[in-house]
């Protein structure tokens, strides 16, 4: 199985994988991933691990577009 579905917001019951997904749609900031996906609005235990997720996410999205910057 490849899918990873890690539950990173106990509270919210929000998964790596809605993590990932949300940042692939656009969302680049913990504020916007979270208004996306309900995620962190409770006990915020979650905050750093979601910031991880987000991060490693961001960075496999920019090196999968190789020279697509300026
Ligand atoms: S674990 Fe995410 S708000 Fe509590």
């Amino acid at each position: 199985m490849k899918m990873d579905e890690r539950i990173l917001c106990l509270c919210m019951n929000v998964g790596a994988e809605a993590i990932r997904h949300a940042v692939e749609q656009g969302a680049e900031t913990f504020e916007e991933v979270c208004q996306r996906t309900g995620c962190a609005r409770s006990c915020s235990m979650c905050a750093d691990e979601i910031k991880g997720e987000i991060g490693r996410t961001l960075a496999a999205r920019d090196g999968r577009r190789g020279g697509e910057k300026n």
